[in-house]
């Protein structure tokens, strides 16, 4: 697969004059700690970008979060030349415009949904988007688990949908899973494929199946290890310790679940046990429902499985 951000003029040439068009202009709708994060590395790969948000609170918190990331990139980037690192954060921002306007959509070349994990508020999110953007807009999920063709059911684009799975965090981590559903279009996904390469992510592909690869993965060792826990087998932090000395995992599974959110792990668990009730894979661990009543969300609600002091870990 061939990366944009390496193709020769001629073949750049080529590509336009046969209408090939390669997304540059994108709208996230959703600036959480995902979308945020999307933004950042869309931004810094050269797109003019739309943080879409439901209110200034959250619009002012999804700035902060990208505004430390990027002075945190800076600081290794430009090790040696702090006016270059002071001046690298606000010149990516500027390509960022943060607004609860949803009409901007119109001539965004994709846009990305990272909102709540909820499968009704996400395809009624994308009713609304469709009737705002013509078919030359390609539309996408972040989602973690919520199947790709669930979300288009009700749109009038399928060629135009697929899913595109970051990992958090987005900044560093480098892998893109790109989901196409059996409607999906060569084109869409082939532009998808060269979009993820062109801001640096690693493409890999996955049919469109619960969890794509890493979750489908990562989610029942993450309940295995609460498991392992509520059975008194091991402390969080032996386990914690046990799998990164021993597997060589740069996080153990609390510290990990911590990380994501607990509600987001909750939200993925308890969707796949309503709609694969036969997958013993698929089971919700009691703890985690208990911290998540309770309001335990892991690092970004200040504690989780273990106590994070007020800035996070
Ligand atoms: N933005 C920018 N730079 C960052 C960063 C961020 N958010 N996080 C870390 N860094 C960089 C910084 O340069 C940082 O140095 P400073 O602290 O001096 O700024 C450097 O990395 C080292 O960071 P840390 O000391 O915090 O710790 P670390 O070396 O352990 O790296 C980590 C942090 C990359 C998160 C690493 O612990 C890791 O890879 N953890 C596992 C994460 C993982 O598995 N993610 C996938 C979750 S599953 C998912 O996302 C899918 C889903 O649907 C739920
Ligand atoms: P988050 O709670 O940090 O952010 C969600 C944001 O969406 C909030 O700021 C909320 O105000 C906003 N929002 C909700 N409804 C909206 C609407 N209609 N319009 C605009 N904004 C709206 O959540 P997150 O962790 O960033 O997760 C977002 C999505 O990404 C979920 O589908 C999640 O499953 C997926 N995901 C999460 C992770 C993770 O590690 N947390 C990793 C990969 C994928």
């Amino acid at each position: 697969m061939l990366n944009m951000s390496k193709t020769t003029p001629l073949l750049q040439t080529l590509r336009s004059f046969s209408g090939y068009r390669s997304i540059s202009n994108v709208s996230i709708i959703g600036g959480g700690l995902m979308g945020s994060g999307i933004a950042q590395v869309a931004a810094a790969a050269g797109n003019d970008v739309n943080v879409i948000e439901v209110n200034d609170k959250a619009l002012e918190k999804s700035k902060a979060i990208i505004t430390k990331s990027l002075e945190r990139v800076a600081k290794n980037k430009f090790k040696d030349d702090p006016s270059k690192a002071a001046s690298y954060a606000p010149s990516i921002l500027k390509k960022i415009s943060f607004t609860q306007d949803l009409g901007v959509v119109k001539g965004s070349g994709l846009v990305l949904e990272a909102i709540v994990e909820n499968l009704v508020a996400k395809q009624k999110l994308f009713k609304e988007v469709e009737l705002l953007t013509t078919d030359t807009t390609i539309l996408a999920s972040n989602t973690s688990s919520i199947q790709i063709k669930d979300i288009a059911l009700h749109s009038n684009r399928k060629d135009k949908f697929a899913g595109l799975h970051f990992f958090n965090p987005v900044p560093m981590m480098k892998l893109l899973e790109v989901i196409s559903t059996q409607e999906t279009s060569q084109d869409t996904y082939r532009k998808l494929m060269n979009w993820g390469q062109s801001i640096g992510k690693v493409c890999v592909t996955c049919k469109d199946t619960p969890g794509f690869i890493v979750n489908r993965l990562l989610v029942p060792y993450l309940v295995q290890g609460v498991l392992m826990y509520e059975r008194g087998d091991a402390s969080t932090t032996d386990i914690d310790i046990a799998m990164k000395l021993g597997a060589g995992y740069p996080m153990g599974p609390f510290e990990l679940a911590d990380y994501v959110g607990l509600d987001v792990i909750l939200f993925i668990l308890q969707g796949w046990v309503k709609n694969h009730p036969d997958n013993a894979s698929f089971v919700v661990p009691k703890t985690l429902e208990k911290l998540v009543q309770e309001g335990k969300l892991g690092v970004k609600s200040g504690s989780g499985f273990y106590n994070y002091d007020k800035k996070g870990k």
